[in-house]
């Protein structure tokens, strides 16, 4: 029998692909994965650090472990990714959880098949942290767990430094694949039968930069100019960098989805100023101009953070103000989390929880209102879903659409892995329901 892993991943897609490039290494030293955390005899814990949420809720399921671990000897637990990769994190972790075998960081993950073979050697813990970043590894094998869809990371890290973020510190400076082998790899998905390709960075729009050898909308240009039926959608775009050049390629190409994701974190400027985002909120409604002139029907979507220190009533008035104005198709809305390191933890003025809370629950209601008539304007449309699973309990597909809309429908079939036009007849906030025509 074979041996099995189990990986837990926290945080972003970033994240998510990553554990598939940790399970590619598994699956090369003869492990299978399994669905329960109880019956693995490796469980890997991607972490994430970027909000001390996910961090705490790390914390919370290796504590769980001990006693599995107790039982078990042999099992091998290795915590990875952000979390360990701060400063100090890596010894707090290893005082706090001794029976953690392997704890390794963002820069080392693929030293983790190494570390594996020696721990079955010996008895100590291994804690291997690296502080700077190495190289683009160009030999991983991720294995793929999001079939018909694939992400293809295209460049690491990122030089932004914006005030609250603890990214830059957990993953070095920008590096940037080159381009041969971004284009080696799209095109061997595509003929592997992968119907989305995304396209990964901290900040895309930077490709290039750290090593890269065309800029970004040269290279997405290049990959919609591959063969064969399949969608583009890259993420993240940093506003600073989007230019009408990218606004172009997009609008040329039938290939690449009319939708941006394009995170603003404020509508006042004042805020944007001391989060160092290099923007103000009127260069940032200039860009979406720039966007609808060249593709009308195209969706925006963003981050936004509400209670950043020194944080007044005005200012989350004007990121209200802005969302009204942008009308974004949905956004991911954080409350601000206060990360050790970072220049924002040392600013005065930290914005009281209650504060915050009530910050976030009106930014939410206006944020959901306006996703829902975003939804809506479907209802009786015809919409072009790629059919990503089957929900047995409900006995329903679903899959989204190019602006990354999930819609649900009947079909007799299987459709997993098609592009299949459905007729939405009801929508329910993010969602939409429809039948196959
Ligand atoms: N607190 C809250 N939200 C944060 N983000 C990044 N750092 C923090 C923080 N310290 C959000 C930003 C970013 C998204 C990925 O996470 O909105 O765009
Ligand atoms: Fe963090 Fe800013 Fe870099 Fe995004 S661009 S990862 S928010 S520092």
């Amino acid at each position: 029998m074979s041996k099995l892993f189990h990986i837990v991943t926290y945080g972003c897609q970033m994240n998510v692909h990553e554990s598939e490039k940790i399970a590619g290494i598994l699956h090369e030293l003869g492990y299978e994965s399994c669905d329960e955390i109880e019956s693995a005899d490796i469980v890997v814990f991607n972490t994430c650090c970027i909000r001390e949420n996910a961090e705490n809720h790390a914390y919370g399921n290796i504590g769980m472990l001990k006693k599995l671990k107790a039982e078990n000897r042999d099992k091998i637990i290795a915590v990875g990714g952000c979390l360990p990769q701060q400063m100090n994190k890596a010894e707090n972790l290893h005082e706090k959880f001794p029976y953690v075998d392997i704890i390794f960081g963002t820069h080392n993950l693929n030293k983790l098949k190494d570390y594996i073979i020696e721990k079955q050697k010996r008895k100590k813990p291994i804690i291997q942290i690296e502080e700077k970043e190495g190289d683009i590894c160009e030999d991983e094998k991720p294995l793929r767990t999001s079939y018909p869809n694939a992400w293809v990371n295209i460049m690491y890290g990122c030089n932004n430094f914006c005030s609250y973020c603890i990214v830059p510190y957990v993953r070095g400076r920008e590096r940037s694949r080159k381009s041969q082998n971004i284009l080696s790899e799209v095109k061997s998905l595509v003929a592997d039968g992968y119907k989305e390709i995304t396209l990964l960075g901290q900040n895309v729009n930077s490709y290039g930069n750290g090593g890269g050898d065309v800029s970004f909308p040269r290279l997405l240009k290049q990959i919609s100019e591959i063969d064969g039926k399949f969608r583009i959608r890259f993420m993240t775009s940093h506003p600073k960098d989007f230019s009408e050049e990218l606004a172009k390629v997009m609008s040329e190409s039938d290939k690449i989805c009319h939708l941006l994701h394009l995170p603003v974190q404020s509508g006042s400027d004042r805020i944007l100023q001391a989060m160092n985002r290099r923007y103000t909120s009127s260069d940032y409604l200039k860009k979406v101009d720039i966007l609808k002139k060249y593709i009308p029907d195209c969706e925006i979507t963003t981050d936004l953070i509400v209670g950043f220190p020194g944080e007044t009533e005005e200012d989350f008035q004007a990121t209200l103000d802005l969302v009204k104005k942008v009308d974004f198709s949905s956004a991911f809305t954080f409350v601000y989390s206060r990360r050790e390191g970072t220049k924002a933890a040392t600013m005065p003025d930290q914005i009281p929880e209650d504060v915050s809370k009530r910050r976030i629950m009106e930014l939410v209601d206006l944020v959901n209102a306006q996703t829902r008539v975003h939804s809506a304007k479907y209802v009786g449309k015809t919409t072009e879903i790629l059919c990503e699973d089957y929900d047995s309990k409900r006995g329903l597909y679903l899959g989204r659409n190019e602006y990354g809309r999930m819609g649900y429908f009947t079909s007799d079939t299987d459709e997993r892995g098609n592009f299949v036009d459905i007729k939405i007849n009801q929508a329910n906030g993010v969602s939409l329901y429809g039948d196959k025509v």
